[in-house]
């Protein structure tokens, strides 16, 4: 049944991000409607959502009680504002995050999107050691093939080469880990693959090269979901805890994707073990709907900027929109469903299907290497010769043609579906994708 909203007749203003726009505008594929694990298309198809949107519906869509949240507070409080006023969903929507962050996470600061969590966690660094007479480590070191969103210190930090190469020199002082992808000693490993820890020690070269006394923080994702899920090897993650406490440096991590259950625990921070100084936190935290980002860092992170008279403003950063009310109403309503339902758990307790569907297509067409953890899945495909990221575009294209959402990037289907995914909703993405597959040329 064809719905009210028809494609738009001139698609041309509307510049699209990270999107092929001249391909898409030739055939174009329009969202309308969603429900759960559905979108419904402008020409009336059903759509399971294998991608939680962008890694962000985590709770699937339309959930009443966030709807009805963000109505009730467009209606009471639209508006406030961010600097020198408060109100008080906020703050609860603070102390609700700290209830379910890492033991030692205790503030924090709200932003608008992933990309604006990771500029504010890079300067809180920076600013941190300045603050504690330390102002000579202003040096970060990011990971290849890190995606810490778009901005100029996430791509500067970030290491996917097609998102830094057109934008000039970026942020001055920055230096970058090797990337944990092994692929000839860790392909089509279950979950977090063997071989691997020692890159963490790289970051003792990269002290030896520039000084500890000059690098205020190390950032990474937990586990690399952008650039095509690439777990931590076992151990990597300690590692990195170790070296950057032993010389002083901040641990940052990139929490936008691993957050808010998609691992199984609220934070990857949980499931690993490890507990970083800063986390960068969007996307789930409003279950996608109201664009909001959080930072939560320690106390210690927190308290180096409370000195100085008490009418100076401690910290000269933040946004008109730093905890919006509708956002942090959006923001509570989702973290309550997430808990009525049991969403983080039931992460947990899906995974290991997920995990056992995903590796049942070793052996397809195409397929060099197959990747999970929790309720993420990637599927790595040869690249056609001279032609890379063609044949996973391709799978994308046929794909939402049978009725699946996934997302590649490069030759890399990524899958990340809503926590909520019954068993026969996995069977039906990963049979589609199977078929897919088949007929791939
Ligand atoms: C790890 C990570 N950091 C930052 C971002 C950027 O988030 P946003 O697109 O909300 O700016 C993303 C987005 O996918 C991400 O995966």
């Amino acid at each position: 049944m064809a719905l009210d909203r028809k494609t738009p007749n001139d698609l041309n203003a509307f510049w699209m991000p990270f999107t092929a726009n001249r391909q898409f505008k030739k055939s174009p594929r329009m969202f309308v409607a969603a429900k759960d694990m559905h979108y419904t298309t402008s020409d009336g198809r059903q759509v399971l959502d294998g991608t939680a949107g962008l890694w962000c519906c985590n709770a699937g869509h339309c959930r009443p009680k966030i709807t009805e949240a963000i109505q009730k507070q467009a209606a009471e409080l639209d508006y406030a504002p961010a600097f020198q006023m408060g109100h008080p969903i906020a703050f609860e929507l603070a102390n609700r995050l700290i209830d379910i962050a890492p033991e030692g996470m205790e503030h924090v600061f709200y932003t608008n999107s992933g990309s604006e969590s990771v500029e504010t966690a890079l300067k809180l660094a920076i600013a941190y050691h300045r603050a504690r007479g330390d102002g000579a480590r202003t040096r970060l070191i990011g990971r290849e093939r890190g995606y810490h969103g778009v901005n100029f210190g996430g791509i500067s930090v970030g290491g996917i080469v097609t998102n830094r190469k057109v934008f000039g020199p970026m942020l001055a002082g920055v230096d970058h880990l090797p990337h944990t992808h092994l692929p000839a000693q860790n392909a089509f490993s279950k979950g977090q693959p063997e071989h691997g820890a020692h890159l963490a020690d790289d970051l003792e070269r990269i002290v030896a090269l520039h000084g500890a006394e000059t690098i205020a923080a190390v950032i990474v994702e937990p586990m690399a979901g952008s650039t095509g899920v690439l777990l931590p090897p076992k151990g990597y993650l300690q590692k990195l805890r170790e070296i950057t406490k032993k010389h002083g440096i901040l641990l940052i991590f990139d929490e936008v994707i691993t957050g808010f259950g998609r691992l199984g625990s609220a934070f990857a921070g949980q499931h690993y073990g490890v507990t970083p100084d800063l986390m960068t936190t969007a996307k789930g935290l409003t279950n996608g709907v109201i664009p909001m980002g959080a930072v939560m860092c320690t106390k210690d992170v927190h308290d180096a900027f409370m000195n100085g008279p008490e009418h100076m403003i401690e910290l000269f950063h933040g946004y008109t929109y730093s905890g919006n009310p509708i956002a942090s109403a959006a923001g509570i309503a989702t973290l309550d469903t997430y808990r009525e339902e049991g969403l983080f758990e039931r992460a947990a307790e899906m995974a290991p299907y997920w995990q056992e569907a995903l590796h049942s297509l070793k052996g397809t067409r195409h397929v060099i290497d197959i990747r999970n953890e929790g309720l993420i899945g990637a599927v790595e495909l040869e690249p056609i010769a001279g032609e890379p990221t063609k044949r996973a575009f391709s799978a994308f294209l046929k794909a939402y043609e049978k009725g699946i959402l996934i997302r590649t990037t490069g030759d890399i289907i990524a899958m990340s579906p809503p926590l909520i995914i019954e068993k026969e909703h996995i069977d039906q993405l990963i049979g589609t994708l199977k078929e897919v597959l088949d007929t791939l040329d």
